[in-house]
């Protein structure tokens, strides 16, 4: 086929904002805690707990090492919000063995250690990074513990040695109690001294993000698995941004969607400080007070709604108000007199009962308009299934003039190239779209040039698509909620996926403007199985993406897309199908039995051989 492309340098298209490509960080897959968050202790607090999670204690990563080692939730406690400490009969000991394989340290980095304590007899408290035999990897540190108040200790640790198997000792010698919390070990290296990783800060600064959406996702409008009413509000087990700023020690953890502790350690002056870092625009996701992400449930409670839409209101003061503003002096104190220039805020992700949401959605956005009126109140568009919510919510969306809609989807590699022109015809007066959330379902290199291709799309629709975010974006390979991901990681290195590349490749070369462009035929990657099928007749596809073979009438008898990771050839309709790697093999067998699975992730050239029972094939 000849394939003409033509350009007209005659005519500008739309102009393609700088902050169009962004990342979305959620903390999911361990995105957090154990990954851009630098802590190194796992569990710091002692706050996990059994009544979340049944394989959790409040010594999960802990190890007694010595002596009487229990953890209490007592009147003696740190404070309200870190509630369980380590209650050491002393001499004793404990063992912290992070993340991952362990804690990870490099020869020569110095690593930050700090502990709050307090104990009714003078106690010697040691501090040692060691290998999993015990044996110290740096010179300790050692601090007397004096008083039966809380207080903090610090010291720093240069590693002798690296590991990624490390182990974080801490000792108490002498008599009675030593009580211990919030025991942290930070590495002092971190990306601009902000406590966040810094390979993996900078694989993401490297893509020159337009914009950081965050925290959730499903993390967000969920709440946690215990639901999202006010009790869960008080107890603060919904995630709620004024829960996770402020010293660390004084903020709450929450067991999150995802089923595991997250710290807050990474929290909203955190995400605001990295975005600014980065030199992206900060873009929060605030709970609407309806469920998606499979629960389905609107939380009917007027009191609780006006609650969490001041608390939206206190956001953009803590974001933008000034030094002396009630929240943004807190900003102030967390060392940012500056605003952090919020202009975009967005309300809900992906709820399922689309007027409910509406209904909610538009009480927030004329408060904070009325507030506000700079600030962009993003709505969202629900999953996007074929009709249903999706439809409804763009219906409401459109005639309530909404800014802007917030689309996600999750779809084959073959999806995304027919996709190609989905936002063509979508309404130039109507909502703009902020792709919030996109990804073909594999990490393989055809995944990652099926989302350029898309991509392409993207950017000649720029007037109508004015933000995107591939998601998720960061995966501890050891922790797997979700796949593929961006960027994988686990305690000592980082790597990219073949997304990953595309996504800089375009995220670093953002246009001006669309340059108007016309092809005679658009490319297609099927590779359509030709040839009659008939007795001993067989025909081949040249890669297993997008296999269809039709029977007589038209009718499908067997397709497969590889979508998924594990996506297996199955028979469908008549004749007896099979499929080898390269090699001509024929065979009888039941044609459901395991042919070729694509869970390995790597290019592979099948040949699919059909093997038709009747002469009626095309
Ligand atoms: O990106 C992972 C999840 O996908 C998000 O939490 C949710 O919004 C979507 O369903």
């Amino acid at each position: 086929t000849d394939y003409t492309l033509r350009v007209d340098t005659t005519r500008t298209g739309p102009s393609i904002d700088d902050s169009m490509y962004g990342v979305f960080f959620e903390d999911i897959n361990r995105a957090a805690d154990g990954g851009l968050y630098a802590e190194l202790v796992q569990n710091r607090s002692f706050e996990y707990d059994p009544a979340d999670n049944a394989g959790y204690t409040g010594l999960t990563s802990w190890a007694p090492h010595s002596g009487t080692v229990d953890v209490a939730d007592d009147d003696a406690r740190l404070n309200e919000r870190n509630r369980r400490y380590l209650k050491l009969g002393l001499p004793a000991g404990v063992i912290n063995s992070g993340y991952n394989s362990g804690i990870a340290v490099t020869k020569g980095q110095h690593y930050d250690f700090s502990v709050w304590a307090r104990a009714d007899r003078t106690a010697r408290l040691t501090a040692t990074v060691t290998d999993p035999a015990g044996t110290p990897l740096g010179d300790p540190v050692r601090v007397d513990v004096r008083g039966d108040g809380w207080t903090r200790y610090t010291g720093t640790i240069r590693a002798k040695r690296s590991t990624t198997t490390g182990r974080l000792l801490v000792t108490g010698d002498g008599t009675g109690t030593l009580r211990l919390d919030m025991v942290s070990l930070l590495p002092r290296d971190t990306f601009k001294g902000h406590g966040l990783r810094r390979d993996l800060a900078e694989k993401i600064a490297a893509l020159k993000p337009g914009f950081v959406r965050f925290p959730g996702g499903c993390l967000v409008n969920t709440g946690s698995h215990h639901g999202y009413d006010a009790p869960d509000y008080e107890r603060r087990r919904s995630y709620q941004w004024k829960d996770t700023i402020g010293p660390v020690e004084q903020r709450a953890t929450n067991w999150n969607f995802w089923g595991y502790n997250q710290s807050y350690g990474l929290g909203y002056f955190e995400y605001f400080q990295f975005a600014e870092d980065i030199g992206a625009m900060p873009l929060p996701v605030v709970p609407a007070l309806v469920t998606g992400c499979g629960q389905n449930r609107a939380t009917d409670d007027p009191a609780l709604l006006r609650r969490h839409i001041q608390d939206t209101l206190d956001l953009v003061e803590f974001a933008n108000g000034p030094a002396d503003s009630t929240w943004g002096r807190k900003r102030a104190e967390m060392g940012h007199p500056e605003p952090f220039k919020l202009t975009h805020l967005a309300v809900g992700n992906e709820e399922n009962l689309p007027d409910e949401f509406f209904a909610r959605f538009t009480e927030f956005r004329a408060a904070i308009n009325a507030k506000y009126p700079d600030i962009v109140v993003v709505s969202n568009s629900g999953p996007d299934d074929a009709g249903g919510t999706f439809d409804r919510l763009w219906q409401l969306n459109r005639q309530a003039g909404v800014q802007m809609v917030d689309e996600h989807y999750y779809n084959s590699p073959s999806w995304f190239l027919e996709n190609n022109d989905r936002y063509d015809s979508y309404d130039r007066n109507g909502p703009k779209v902020f792709l919030g959330e996109y990804a073909s379902q594999d990490n393989t290199f055809f995944n990652a040039l099926s989302e350029a291709a898309f991509m392409t799309g993207l950017e000649r629709n720029a007037d109508v698509v004015k933000l995107a975010s591939y998601a998720p974006l960061l995966a501890n390979e050891d922790y797997v909620q979700w796949r593929p991901d961006m960027i994988w990681f686990n305690n000592h290195a980082s790597w990219g996926s073949a997304s990953y590349e595309v996504q800089k490749l375009f995220m670093t070369n953002v246009g001006d403007h669309v340059v108007p462009s016309t092809a005679t035929a658009t490319p297609s990657t099927r590779t359509p199985i030709t040839g009659a099928i008939g007795l001993s007749t067989w025909a081949t596809a040249a890669s297993y993406d997008d296999v269809t073979v039709t029977g007589a009438s038209g009718e499908t008898l067997f397709s497969d897309d590889f979508s998924g990771g594990d996506s297996r050839w199955t028979k469908s309709g008549r004749g007896t199908w099979n499929v080898v790697n390269g090699a001509y093999v024929q065979s009888d067998a039941a044609a459901e039995d395991t042919l070729v699975t694509a869970g390995d992730r790597s290019w592979q050239n099948y040949t699919l051989n059909v093997k038709a029972t009747k002469q009626s094939g095309r």
